[in-house]
């Protein structure tokens, strides 16, 4: 009768989300996130699999348990098909999966999966909050960053980035700042999605406004996962079932509704609901299996930039891949700089800077907008080549259009 949301129910057996969500694949089973709830039936099935894989010594952590040596090759070919035949009539996919290959590799599933991409380890997720004016964007961002970064002494050359790293229980997480909707349209204007993440704030004594649905709007066209944050709960005022309401509305169901959007009531002044909002965030993440490789070539998006009259120019720079180093060249649309100085956004000075970490860089000449891209070269003359490059490769689109422009227009006089 009962339904289990499917994280709880991997903490229960002891096992991670991705495990969960693979016997889920194995069986057939839809969900939406590790936090959908599945049918006890489902529930007894998964306890099965779970209970011959450890009596098997299949997968992961039961084949640590009772660690079955590793056959050599004829022993895999003597011990055959038969046994597979009886373990996938017994359980399904799952156990197809694993039986074959169980015994000659300790973790079947990930050698059977890609392996190169096993090996591209995991990053922190980068969210975006938006939501209508005054609903406490700001002071959310403010309470997390109080409660979850250490300052650091300042390098002397930032006072604001538009993104913050958050140290949390679940790891680390990144929240970009700006104001309004800009992550969301300036960026992706440009082609380029920064987020992973979106947190829609509505404030519990306003509900829906414009703005709100405008901010599910763009998460929707960006397609990243959103999580609702109902806040300013601790006002009397608050009516959190009345957000609710109408978010069905809108069709987003939340999950006590039997949908599948999560919903979590928080409040910025107090505090509360704050660690479960991180904690779905971190699922979120968890199921979006975020990974982004440290020694592949670096390329990032410019988050926000501005002119310091002392300093120069300041860009914020989103690591996405590879890793940033002072003395880098930075090549972003037709120009490029040195980096001369980085600062991580707790205000300290750092050499090398990994994926999903935003840093403000100083070196650049010129401040690149918003939402461009940035790759880095060997040295100023690789630098310098590719932006000719993309010199000329505009100056011949814009000839084209003129060419095209002018045969239209001796079309239209004839
Ligand atoms: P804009 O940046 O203008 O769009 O607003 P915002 O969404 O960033 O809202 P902001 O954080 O500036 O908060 C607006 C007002 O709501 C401020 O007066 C906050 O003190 C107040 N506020 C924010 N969160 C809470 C909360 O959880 N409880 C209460 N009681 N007040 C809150
Ligand atoms: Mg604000």
């Amino acid at each position: 009768m009962s339904k289990v949301r499917i994280y709880s129910l991997a903490k229960d057996l002891g096992v991670d989300n991705a495990k969960m969500l693979e016997i889920l694949d194995g069986l057939g089973v839809s969900y939406k996130s590790v936090s959908s709830t599945i049918e006890e039936d489902t529930v007894e099935l998964i306890k099965q699999i779970l209970e011959e894989e450890a009596r098997d010594g299949a997968p992961a952590a039961a084949a640590e348990a009772q660690p079955q040596t590793t056959p050599p090759a004829q022993a895999q070919a003597a011990q055959p098909q038969v046994n597979q035949g009886q373990a996938q009539g017994a359980q399904p996919q799952v156990a197809a999966a694993s039986s074959p290959t169980a015994t000659a590799e300790r973790e079947p599933q990930v050698a059977a999966a890609a392996p190169a991409e096993a090996e591209v380890p995991h990053r922190a997720p980068v969210v975006t909050i938006m939501g209508h004016v005054d609903h406490g964007k700001t002071s959310l961002l403010d309470y997390i960053r109080k409660t979850k970064v250490a300052a650091k002494e300042a390098g002397g050359i930032t006072q604001h980035v538009g993104a913050f790293e958050a140290q949390t229980s679940k790891g680390r997480i990144v929240f970009i700042d700006t104001p309004g909707h800009e992550a969301f349209t300036t960026i992706r204007a440009r082609g380029a999605n920064v987020a992973d993440i979106a947190i829609i704030v509505i404030a519990a004594d306003d509900s829906l406004m414009p703005q709100t649905r405008e901010a599910i709007a763009h998460a929707q066209a960006a397609k990243v996962p959103m999580i609702v944050a109902i806040n300013k709960v601790d006002l009397p005022q608050a009516d959190a079932e009345r957000v609710k309401t109408d978010l069905t509305q809108l069709n987003l169901v939340p999950e006590e509704y039997g949908g599948d959007l999560v919903v979590v009531p928080v409040s910025a002044k107090t505090g509360e609901g704050v660690e479960d909002l991180l904690e779905y965030i971190s699922l979120t993440a968890e199921l979006e299996d975020l990974r982004a490789d440290p020694k592949a070539p670096f390329s990032g998006v410019i988050i926000e930039s501005r002119v310091d009259r002392q300093a120069g120019v300041l860009a914020t720079v989103m690591v996405q891949q590879g890793t940033l180093h002072v003395g880098d060249f930075l090549v972003v649309g037709e120009g490029y700089g040195k980096i001369k100085a980085m600062t991580d956004s707790a205000g300290g000075r750092i050499k090398e800077a990994g994926p999903s970490t935003p840093v403000q860089v100083l070196g650049f000449s010129e401040a690149p907008a918003s939402g461009e891209t940035v790759l880095s070269a060997k040295n100023e003359h690789a630098a310098r080549e590719v932006i000719g490059a993309r010199a000329s490769d505009r100056r011949d689109s814009e000839n084209a259009r003129e060419r095209r422009k002018l045969t239209l227009e001796e079309m239209m006089g004839e």
